[in-house]
């Protein structure tokens, strides 16, 4: 039997609740690989139910970590900086969840997060062209790797040439550290020092990951892919430069994790929240600007999982979901957090007009973005309570229509509703 691949990703701006759909699915994969990313991503699931509940979150390990048996790898598309990421994987441990290369695989082509490339973000942000970043050092890691001079979980094996591979990116950190933003510079032996430290931490689960991924799908595995982020704020399709720095969407599991997705079965889960949320600046189309707005953050939390900033809140927007159709539409859509709008008058953005007129593609250029209007309509709302609603036919008919005119804007079925936040609380349509 062929080996079977689904694909998990977020179709907004990230924070959509993806690991808690990936916690489900995880269920029946016995693999659960991360193509993209670092810890800028911030998962939160939560364990236990019936007031035993715990939350764990997640910035670099897949949701995969805390079902027995299900390893989890980390793929050469990701950015991973040493010293945070041994701290996850201590943590984790000692909370219960085995972190053991039995569990674990981290890919030897991920690159590496090191101190000069977190001074250069940190920098950047404070005194530079400031765009809310998560501050994780991501965009200079991959900046450096584009500019060949990444330093990758490999080079941890040759640390007699490592020297060789920090040498250029160093200098060249260093004086942009020094002359543009006359700050201190980072010196050789700290960068060498930081390396050392983590070699017996990480080479154990260093393995090659996509020999290894297609040895399981070739024995008739399930292999779950999380997408961290979202469509909108993919290197390419989304709103650069407000994006991060990665590609985030399906495509991008083939380089990140070297798993050719034309070769097995595949599914893609695009996760989509009953609204729509944001932190970060840039233009954001639907923006609320009333008391609505707050409500809505109030009750769904929405705060930063790995910054802990609020987040900007819109209503649900048809021209991200049809951006997301055209360029990677899901074969199945899972919708989170409706239980948040029962009792608030709800509208949606419908479309865009620019200069009047209706707008008909996402548009590329944020000045034009900006430039747009939402067109909003008022929808028929809910009283109800639905938190914790199992099945779909216990939903109030509004929130049926609403629900189905999501899954229309992304001409896909909808195949997971998530009612709240605990894993029991989900339709399985
Ligand atoms: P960076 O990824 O830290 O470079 O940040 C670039 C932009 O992406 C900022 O607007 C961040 O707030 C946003 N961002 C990065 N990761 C996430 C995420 O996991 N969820 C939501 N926004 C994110």
């Amino acid at each position: 039997m062929a080996g079977t691949v689904t694909v998990v990703f977020g179709t907004q701006f990230g924070d959509e609740g993806k690991a808690r759909i990936v916690d489900y699915l995880a269920q029946n994969a016995s693999v659960v690989v991360r193509y993209n990313g670092g810890d800028n991503a911030g998962h939160t699931i939560v364990i236990g139910a019936n007031g035993q509940q715990r939350k764990l979150v997640l910035h670099y390990l897949p949701s995969g970590i805390v079902r027995p048996g299900v390893v989890n790898v980390l793929g050469r598309g990701m950015v991973l900086s040493p010293g945070r990421l041994i701290t996850e994987m201590e943590q984790v441990h000692s909370a219960g969840f085995p972190v053991t290369p039995k569990s674990l695989i981290i890919s030897p082509g991920a690159h590496l997060t090191l101190s000069f490339h977190q001074a250069l973000e940190n920098a950047e942000e404070d005194e530079g062209d400031r765009r809310n970043t998560t501050r994780r050092g991501i965009s200079p890691t991959y900046a450096f790797k584009h500019l060949y001079q990444g330093v990758r979980v490999c080079d941890l094996a040759h640390l007699e040439h490592a020297q060789e591979r920090v040498r250029q990116p160093l200098a060249h950190a260093n004086a942009i550290l020094e002359r543009v933003y006359e700050r201190d510079t980072v010196a050789m032996e700290v960068v060498m020092a930081e390396l050392e430290a983590c070699v017996p931490h990480l080479l154990p689960f260093v393995r090659d990951e996509a020999y290894y991924l297609k040895d399981r799908l070739t024995a008739g595995e399930h292999v779950l892919c999380e997408g961290a982020q979202g469509l909108m704020l993919d290197v390419d399709l989304g709103i650069y430069p407000y994006s991060t720095s990665s590609n985030t969407t399906p495509a991008a599991v083939n380089a990140g994790a070297g798993i050719d997705l034309l070769r097995w079965d595949t599914q893609v889960v695009g996760v989509a929240k009953a609204y729509i949320s944001r932190v970060g600046d840039g233009p954001l189309v639907a923006e609320i600007r009333d008391e609505r707005g707050e409500t809505i953050r109030e009750r769904g939390n929405e705060y930063g999982a790995t910054t802990g900033r609020p987040r900007r809140i819109a209503w649900f927007d048809a021209m991200l979901a049809n951006h997301c159709a055209v360029v990677c539409r899901p074969t199945k859509l899972a919708i989170t957090k409706i239980d948040i709008l029962s009792g608030i008058p709800i509208e949606d953005c419908y479309g865009y007009r620019m200069a009047g007129e209706r707008v008909r593609a996402f548009p590329v250029s944020m000045q034009d973005l900006a430039a747009c209007e939402p067109v909003l309509g008022k929808v028929p709302g809910w009283d109800r309570d639905i938190t914790g609603a199992t099945y779909w036919d216990d939903l109030p008919p509004r929130c049926q229509q609403y629900l189905e005119m999501i899954g229309e804007a992304y001409k896909a079925p909808i195949g997971l509703v998530s009612t709240g936040p605990e894993r029991s609380q989900l339709i399985v349509r």
